[in-house]
Order: structure tokens, then C-alpha cells, then sequence
């Protein structure tokens, strides 16, 4: 397995003791191969049994093969190709698809991570065949059983034999649905991943050169939510608060459009003129871009942890967040989709800074391990 790259160099590659335990790591969407990355590290540098289980949820380049890329991670072992489709088609394509994978390669745990439908099938799938499963960021909770990743995290968690919450707030919503066995408050591996690659996107992303972007000076969005983008009324409203707050500061709006959001943006006919919108792009582009951004506006879970990890001021384009340290914290506020709600927050935030980083220290993957192994 290559683990001789600028990341790898970096993690001071060290032999351990080879421990017997085989581990599957479960990915399958952009946050969970960028969030899994420092787990995958992890297991290499300790020389464990592991494979990759790609269930192929993600799989245009842009969303899937650049992550590997960029963050130097090996192939996965397999791959389900399970692409888009229905809850229930792609859920059900991915619950036969791992089983099967599963009672090949007998896993003594399952690492899953975050609320994708990948997460809840591939949860489901391990535990009824007797087999650990480990959810990695556990116990975060919107309260919003409408947002489908809701159910997913709530199923994954009730079912997990581990339970990785990244903050004593997540161990507290666990607590409460009464699951006290197993948790592990760990911080959450987004810091892992942004400690790791912030130098390396800083040294190798050419991305504000070649956009033609000063630092500071441009308003980073993103938007993909379901609930947001497939709602016309909600998507129309974020692209014309988007517009209002890049006019109000005098910063272009820079939208890395989610194919998702490209689908809804095209069925509804809507205009995206004053935005500048482009493909997604790779980690450490992103890293580099939200670093340099002078505000983020965003409906991306993801993407507010990092924000605030960064310290640039982030406005949620949603009515909840299952994030709310990063308001705690004062690094993020809640907007919805209204243009107006969407301009005060922007003004209100734009020019913040100096929080502390609620997701931990960037040791949660060597916990996560340490605490299974
Ligand atoms: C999924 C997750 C969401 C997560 C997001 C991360 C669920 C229910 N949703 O949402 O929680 O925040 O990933 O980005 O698990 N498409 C492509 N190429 C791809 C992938 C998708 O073109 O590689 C397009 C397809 O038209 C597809 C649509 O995007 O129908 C939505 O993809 P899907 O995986 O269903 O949900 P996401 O919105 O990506
Ligand atoms: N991201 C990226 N390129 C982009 C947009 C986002 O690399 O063009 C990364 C971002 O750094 C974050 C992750 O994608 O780590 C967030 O994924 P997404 O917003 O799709 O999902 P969520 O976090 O809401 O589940």
C-alpha cells in the first residue's frame, strides 16, 4: 500500500505493533472520503488489516476520485458502483452490496461515517451479520426528521457498538436517547484533515491564481441540501441572498455548484447571474479557497465545521444546524433561505473572528483507533 506521500511523510511513519483485529472503513460521498482520510492514515501507519469499501454513492471525478488524489489515499478494495437513485434503491442496492463484501472479507469492525444513506445501509447491513460497527461523528442531531440524513444518523447511532462524538454537547445528545455505552468523545476528524492538508493546500493549490481571486476579498458559497435545492422557493430565494450580500460587501460570490444543485438549478430555470459558478473542486483547492474567503455562506455541514476550524465567518443557509457549537463558539450563524435573512447575517458576520476551535485537538483518528483496537 503506498503510504510514502507528502501526507504520509508527514504523519512520521512509524512502525507499530501489528494488532489482529481486521478493520472495513465504509466511504462513499465527498465528506466521508475527505473525513475518513485521516482514519485510513491512521491504520497505515499502525500497519493494520483494513480494507476500503467504496459503496459508490459519489462517483463523478469531481465529487469521488480527486479526494483520492489529492489526499494520497489508496484505492478502495471494492467498490459497489451503487450511483444515484431513490432513498430506497440506492439504501437497498447498498445493504445487499456490503453484506456481501462483509461475509467475504469477515471485518471484526466496521467503521463507518457521518449521516449519508451509505452510513445507515452499510450500519445496518455489519450489525445483522454480528459484526462491530463504529460510527465516527456520532451523536449530532439536527432535530429535523424531515432532512433524510436525520434518520440515517439516528439509525446508525442506536445500532453502533462505538460511538465516536466529536464534542461533550454530541456524547450529551446520545445521553439522552439513552445510549451511554461505547461513546468515545474523540473531536472530529475534519481538524485531522485540516491539519493535515492546510500547509500542503497552502504550498500546491494555485486556485486563487488561477480564478484571479485576492484573499479576503470574495464570498465563498455552497449549497446541496435536499431540503434546500430541491425546494425552488428555498433554492431561488439562496441564490438571490447570495447576489444581495456579494453587492452589499463588494465581494464577487465564488458557487462550486454540488451536481445536485446543477440539476435543480437547470429544472427550475433559474438565473444565476452575478454569481460566478464553477465545478466542485478537490480538497485542497477548497481548503485554500474557504481559507482565503472573506465569508462563507453555505447550507454544508462539512463546510461550517471547517470554517470555523479556520477561523473565516461562515453563514448556515438553513433554519437548524446540528453544528450549533459553531454558533456557540461565534463563528457561525443561522439564515435559512430568505435574501434578507441571508444579507444580515452576511453583514453581521462578515469581519468576525477569533473563536476557538470546538471539534477537538486533531487527534480523533488515533483516539478512534486506540479505542477499538
Ligand atoms: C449526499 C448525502 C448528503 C451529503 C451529500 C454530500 C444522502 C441521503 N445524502 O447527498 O447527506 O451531504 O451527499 O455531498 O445520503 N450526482 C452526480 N455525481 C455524483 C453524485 C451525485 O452527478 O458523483 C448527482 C446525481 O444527479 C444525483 C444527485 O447528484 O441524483 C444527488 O446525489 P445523492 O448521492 O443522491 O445525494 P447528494 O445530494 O449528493
Ligand atoms: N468540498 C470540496 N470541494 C467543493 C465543495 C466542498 O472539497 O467544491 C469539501 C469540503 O471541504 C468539505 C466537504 O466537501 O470537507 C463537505 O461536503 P458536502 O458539503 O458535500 O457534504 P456535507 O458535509 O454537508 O455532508
Amino acid at each position: 500500500m503506498d503510504d510514502g506521500g507528502v501526507i504520509g511523510k508527514m504523519l512520521h511513519m512509524s512502525p507499530a505493533i501489528p494488532s489482529k483485529m481486521k478493520l472495513g472503513i465504509v466511504l462513499g460521498t465527498r465528506p466521508e472520503i475527505i473525513k475518513m482520510a485521516p482514519v485510513v492514515r491512521e491504520c497505515q501507519r499502525r500497519r493494520m488489516d483494513f480494507f476500503v469499501l467504496h459503496t459508490g454513492q459519489h462517483y463523478s471525478y469531481s465529487m469521488d476520485k480527486v479526494f483520492f488524489n489529492d489526499l494520497e489515499l489508496p484505492g478502495a478494495e471494492h467498490n459497489l458502483e451503487v450511483g444515484s437513485g431513490t432513498h430506497g434503491v440506492q439504501t437497498g442496492k447498498i445493504l445487499s452490496g456490503t453484506e456481501k463484501v462483509f461475509m467475504d472479507e469477515r471485518p471484526n469492525v466496521v467503521l463507518v461515517q457521518g449521516d449519508t444513506n451509505t452510513v445507515m445501509a452499510a450500519a445496518l447491513s455489519a450489525t445483522k451479520l454480528g459484526i462491530k460497527v463504529g460510527h465516527v461523528e456520532a451523536g449530532l442531531r439536527s432535530f429535523d426528521r424531515s432532512m433524510p440524513e436525520e434518520i440515517n444518523r439516528i439509525i446508525a447511532d442506536h445500532i453502533s457498538d462505538y460511538l465516536f462524538a466529536p464534542t461533550e454537547a454530541s456524547r450529551r445528545y446520545l445521553a439522552d436517547e439513552g445510549i451511554t455505552n461505547g461513546v468515545f468523545v474523540t473531536g472530529n476528524t475534519i481538524v485531522d484533515a485540516v491539519f493535515q492538508a492546510k500547509d500542503i493546500a497552502a504550498r500546491r493549490s494555485n486556485v486563487l491564481n488561477d480564478l484571479g481571486l485576492r484573499p479576503k476579498d470574495y464570498i465563498l458559497a455552497t449549497a446541496h441540501r435536499a431540503e434546500n435545492v430541491d425546494n425552488r422557493t428555498r433554492l431561488e430565494g439562496m441564490i438571490e441572498g447570495m447576489r444581495k450580500a456579494g453587492d452589499e460587501l463588494g465581494m464577487e460570490v465564488l458557487f462550486p455548484m454540488h451536481p445536485r444543485t446543477v440539476g435543480r438549478v437547470k429544472e427550475f430555470d433559474l438565473s444565476l447571474d452575478g454569481i460566478r459558478v464553477i465545478e466542485p473542486v478537490g480538497f485542497l483547492d477548497f481548503l485554500s479557497l474557504e481559507s482565503n474567503a472573506g465569508l462563507i455562506l453555505s447550507d454544508s455541514g462539512g463546510v461550517q465545521e471547517e470554517a470555523c476550524i479556520l477561523g473565516i465567518p461562515c453563514v448556515t443557509l438553513r433554519d437548524n444546524t446540528e453544528r450549533p457549537e459553531t454558533i456557540e463558539v461565534g463563528a457561525n450563524m443561522l439564515a435559512g433561505a430568505e435574501p434578507q435573512k441571508i444579507l444580515s447575517a452576511a453583514k453581521a458576520m462578515a469581519g468576525r473572528q477569533g473563536w476557538e476551535n470546538p471539534f477537538g485537538d486533531g487527534t480523533a483518528s488515533r483516539q478512534i483507533l486506540d479505542a477499538i483496537i
